[in-house]
C-alpha cells in the first residue's frame, strides 16, 4: 500500500492547526512540506518557523522538500524543526553528495528531487545514498497544476535504477496527483503519493486520503 503524504501547500494557512488535526486523525502517513525560496523556484511559501510548528503537531512522518538554492545554509535549520526527512533538489545541488552526508549526519533522511527534464540516468552514483527519490510530475513552484504524462515512463525507469542498483530508495511522486491517475502511478513503482489540492480542495479531505489509501 503505497504512502500518502498531504501538502500543506494546499492547506488553508490561517487554519493550520486544524488542517494537522486533520491530517494527524487520517490515514495520511506523512506531512509533505514544501519550502520555496522565490529563487529556485518562481514562489515563495513557508520557512524554518511554520514548518518547526507543523512537526510540532504532527503525529506523522515529517517529510520537508526544499525547493531552494543552498540548501545546505538551512539544512540544520529544517532538522532542528523537526523534519524526519528532507529533500533536496538535484538541480539545487553543485555538491549533491555532500549535501546527502550532511542530511544524514544529522540523524535524519534524505532525499533528492528532479525537475521533469532531469533525467533518471544522473542518479546513477548517488542512489544508494538516498533514501527518497522524488519525482517532479510537475514544474515545482505551485500547487494544482496537471500531471506531467510522461511522468509514468520515468517511475518505471527509476524503479529499473533502484532494482539494478539494489537501492532502498522510496519512490515519491510529486505534482498533479489526483484519485484518477494515482492506481497508474502506483502500478508503474510509486511507493509515496504526495497530494495537494486533491487532499485539501476537497469537500472531505479525510475522505479524501482515505480513498487515496484504498486506491494505492
Ligand atoms: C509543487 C510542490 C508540491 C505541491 C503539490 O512545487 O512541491 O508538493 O504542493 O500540489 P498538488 O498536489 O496540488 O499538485
Ligand atoms: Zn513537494
Amino acid at each position: 500500500m503505497a504512502i500518502i503524504a498531504p501538502s500543506f501547500l494546499a492547506a488553508d494557512f490561517l487554519q493550520l492547526g486544524a488542517a494537522c488535526e486533520m491530517v494527524n486523525n487520517s490515514q495520511a502517513d506523512w506531512y509533505h512540506l514544501d519550502v520555496m525560496d522565490g529563487v529556485f523556484v518562481p514562489n515563495i511559501s513557508f520557512g524554518q518557523p511554520i514548518v518547526a510548528g507543523l512537526c510540532k503537531q504532527s503525529t506523522k512522518y515529517c517529510d520537508v522538500h526544499l525547493m531552494i538554492e543552498k540548501p545546505e545554509k538551512f539544512i540544520e535549520d529544517f532538522v532542528k524543526a523537526g523534519a524526519q526527512n528532507i529533500t533536496v533538489h538535484y538541480e539545487a545541488c553543485t555538491h549533491l553528495h555532500r549535501n546527502i552526508q550532511q542530511i544524514k549526519q544529522l540523524g535524519i533522511q534524505a532525499g533528492v528531487a528532479l525537475n521533469p527534464h532531469t533525467p533518471i540516468g544522473l542518479l546513477d552514483e548517488i542512489i544508494c545514498s538516498v533514501d527518497i527519490v522524488c519525482l517532479m510530475s510537475v514544474n515545482p513552484g505551485f500547487g494544482g497544476q496537471k500531471f506531467i504524462p510522461e511522468t509514468i515512463q520515468k517511475i518505471k525507469a527509476l524503479k529499473q535504477l533502484i532494482l539494478a542498483k539494489n537501492s532502498k530508495a522510496l519512490i515519491e511522486i510529486d505534482g498533479g496527483v489526483t484519485l484518477e491517475n494515482a492506481a497508474e502511478i502506483v502500478q508503474a513503482g510509486a511507493d509515496v503519493l504526495v497530494a495537494g489540492s486533491s487532499v485539501f480542495g476537497s469537500n472531505n479531505p479525510t475522505e479524501a486520503i482515505a480513498a487515496f489509501k484504498n486506491i494505492a
